[in-house]
């Protein structure tokens, strides 16, 4: 199969350390251009990753004929404007998560999609993770009971002033940075969308960005509830509760490539751990997978493992945490 010719809208750290050397060694992804808002610094990032083309504009990539899919990296406000403008240059898109401001802001993208039949995903690389298809699987197999409750945390410490977390303005905060996971994964896990959710944040004083989050999310069929941190020591795990047992996802989020991932899952005969068996998912790129799987949707013309309804729909959760903020009542999605 052909590779799909990508351009890489600025030179963000995210696309610079992980997606692009990931996608650069996948079976379908060619990084073909990279641009900013500046030719130096696209110039400087196109050699120091090796790209061929770099572009003075995110305008004069997305003029380019011979790239067919952009991945977006932007600050969270610049996402559904700049996928917008690809779209409309004829390009697919693979966009960073969050998809945009709100769920308002998100919709924007189906109109455009279905215009332009263009290809369009919030790049949610856990979805595609080995490790949580696996935990998938093993919540459907009914290995440990009827799924009863979720519980998540991810935390990182970061006072950085000028990095696009800690700005209010331009879509800041745990909540969107990684509360959005803690979303996502529960709505695939449990397979369903929650009715009500209801939140305690904490606001830095000075920056206004949440920096301690805590929420509850009442689903058809369970339960999910979560904690995030832009300002509590890096640490991250995901847990699921059930009547015959639990499961454990040691690094949920930022699943290391270069060594296996471990599931736990616990029989909870007692609770010393003497029921544990620990499942090691094989050493695995997240941003290679999920950029191949993108490329191949493009050749074969097949849908996305993530649809932008459930991103919207992901979307309308964020949005209803930061109403329960104000109204300090359940909100409903
Ligand atoms: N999937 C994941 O695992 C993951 C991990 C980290 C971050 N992310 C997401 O990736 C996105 C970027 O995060 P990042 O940490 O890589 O950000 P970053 O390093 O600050 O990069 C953002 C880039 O956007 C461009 N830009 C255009 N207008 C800007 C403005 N007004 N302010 C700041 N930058 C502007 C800049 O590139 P030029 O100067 O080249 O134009 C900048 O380098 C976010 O949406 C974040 O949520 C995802």
């Amino acid at each position: 199969m052909k590779k799909v010719a990508w351009g890489v809208l600025s030179t963000a750290n995210i696309g610079m350390t992980r997606v692009i050397p990931a996608m650069q060694q996948s079976a379908l992804c060619s990084i073909d251009a990279i641009c900013s808002r500046s030719l130096e610094s696209a110039q400087k990032a196109a050699q120091r990753a090796g790209i061929p083309k770099a572009y003075g504009s995110y305008e004069a990539m997305l003029a380019d004929p011979s790239i067919e899919a952009i991945y977006n990296p932007l600050p969270n406000h610049l996402h559904v404007e700049w996928t917008i403008k690809a779209m409309q240059a004829g390009k697919h898109v693979l966009c960073e998560k969050p998809l945009g401001m709100n769920a308002e802001d998100v919709r924007r993208l189906l109109a455009v999609r279905d215009a332009t039949s263009k290809k369009v995903m919030e790049a949610f690389a856990t979805r595609m993770h080995p490790q949580w298809l696996k935990v998938r699987e093993l919540v459907q197999s009914g290995r440990i009971g009827e799924l009863c409750a979720m519980q998540g945390f991810v935390s990182y410490y970061n006072l950085e002033p000028n990095n696009v977390r800690n700005r209010a303005d331009i879509g800041g905060g745990g909540i969107m940075d990684v509360g959005c996971y803690l979303i996502t994964m529960p709505r695939y896990i449990f397979g369903t969308e929650p009715s009500r959710v209801i939140s305690l944040v904490q606001r830095d004083p000075d920056l206004r960005t949440d920096r301690v989050a805590s929420c509850i999310l009442e689903f058809p069929n369970g339960q999910a509830s979560f904690m995030c941190s832009t300002q509590i020591a890096r640490y991250q795990r995901m847990q699921f509760f059930a009547t015959l047992g639990r499961i454990e996802v040691e690094i949920p989020v930022n699943a290391p490539p270069d060594r296996p991932c471990r599931i736990v899952v616990d029989d909870g005969r007692d609770v010393l751990g003497s029921g544990i068996e620990v499942i090691e998912i094989p050493p695995c790129n997240q941003y290679a997978i999920q950029g191949d799987v993108f490329s191949r949707a493009i050749r074969e013309d097949s849908e996305l493992p993530l649809s932008l309804e459930s991103s919207v729909l992901n979307m309308r959760v964020i949005d209803a945490i930061f109403r329960s903020e104000k109204s300090r009542q359940w909100e409903m999605p």
